[in-house]
């Protein structure tokens, strides 16, 4: 195969802003069409694409228009249609976090792509983040020791302001708030270097609980967490502190995460892409000596060109990660955290 066919399904700001202009950058990818429910919206981004062809109703694109893969960026209600349409027609899926609105889902989905033995792809950003790359590498090469750690914090800000009722707001569409939206980056990031959660207990709270309802002067019910906090255990008996918000003020899109091990400690913090704070090799633990870890190019990959590269270069499906598996865990996680946030107990993965 020389170049990859890609339908897009779900066409709005992060497929507009990542997935197009990233995948056209590839050189090898072509966009065959655009499905959105607005039209206008389908007819926008295939002019950005240069795709010939765009429309509605995507299980008629894909029976008219057959590609090798598809993206998908609708809202978390529709993931679970539009990958399994793109599954019967046999294609490779990539579709955005998180995978699917329940366990069950996640499960369907990830079953299906693995019998049908094609390549799946979930974009949790952050692990294209090269210093999350470099973090990963360490921990890897034992640098940080056994690890005692992971204390996550991502904070955004928009949950203050008056901003009109929108689909993160709704829980029929979004599943949940702050825990879906970032807590899942979050998850993944810890999956990422610490591997899988074995217990925690959760706490969520709302804190604007009615939006208007834009163009009109009526307000509708906020029905999802703008906020949740996460403590819990590791399989390798690490401990992990998470928190993601959407009622920070001040923070536009800010993550940090300190890692820490017998060994020494790192610090992921994603407005410093390019390096980690790091505390590593005995005489600057017995100092408490911080310094900067600088990435190299290998720690550089291009998000959404990870997936055609896997296509073209006819990878197995479970060596592309972030994979449908991995969204999988995460959703596991994610709705431990709604059990426990709801019965105020701890709960076993
Ligand atoms: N990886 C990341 O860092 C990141 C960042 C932002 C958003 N996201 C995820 O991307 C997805 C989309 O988010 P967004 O901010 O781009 O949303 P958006 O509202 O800007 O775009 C969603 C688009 O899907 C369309 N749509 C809705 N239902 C549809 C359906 N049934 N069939 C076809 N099109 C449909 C809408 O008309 C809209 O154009 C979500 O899963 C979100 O969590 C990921």
């Amino acid at each position: 195969m020389e170049r990859v066919r890609i339908g897009v399904i779900g066409t709005g700001g992060i497929v507009q802003a990542v997935h197009i202009p990233q995948m056209l950058a590839h050189g090898r990818v072509d966009f065959a069409w655009c499905a959105d429910s607005d039209p206008a919206t389908a007819a926008k981004a295939a002019t950005l694409a240069h795709a010939p062809v765009s429309g509605t109703d995507y299980r008629a694109l894909l029976r008219d228009h057959p590609v090798d893969a598809v993206t998908i960026g609708t809202p978390h209600v529709a993931h679970y249609d539009a990958v399994m349409a793109a599954l019967e027609a046999g294609v490779h899926v990539c579709c955005e976090k998180p995978l699917a609105m329940t366990v069950a889902e996640a499960e369907a989905m990830a079953n299906e792509a693995a019998r049908r033995g094609v390549i799946t792809f979930v974009p949790f950003s952050y692990w294209f983040v090269p210093a999350a790359r470099l973090m990963k590498e360490l921990i890897d090469e034992g640098a940080l020791g056994q690890l005692t750690h992971i204390n996550g914090y991502y904070g955004q800000g928009f949950g203050l302001t008056d901003m009109p009722m929108r689909w993160r707001f709704q829980r029929a569409i979004a599943g949940s708030g702050a825990l879906g939206d970032l807590g899942s980056h979050l998850i993944s990031l810890t999956y990422l270097w610490g591997g899988k959660i074995r217990r925690l207990t959760a706490h969520t709270k709302t804190f604007v609980h009615e939006r208007r309802i834009e163009g009109t002067d009526q307000m509708a019910q906020v029905d999802v967490d703008d906020d949740v906090q996460v403590i819990g255990e590791l399989e390798s008996g690490a401990l992990i502190n998470l928190s993601a918000s959407r009622t920070y003020a001040g923070r536009g899109n800010f993550q940090r995460v300190e890692v820490s091990g017998f060994k020494g400690g790192a610090v992921y913090n994603n407005s410093h892409g390019d390096e980690l704070e790091v505390c590593l090799g005995d005489a600057w633990v017995a100092r408490n000596q911080w310094g900067t870890l600088k990435v190299q190019p290998k720690h550089r990959l291009t998000q959404m060109q990870v997936f055609p590269n896997a296509i073209l270069e006819r990878k197995a499906p479970a060596d592309v990660l972030p994979n449908f598996q991995i969204g999988l865990e995460v959703q596991r996680v994610m709705e431990a955290i709604e059990e426990s946030a709801t019965s105020g107990q701890w709960v076993s993965l």
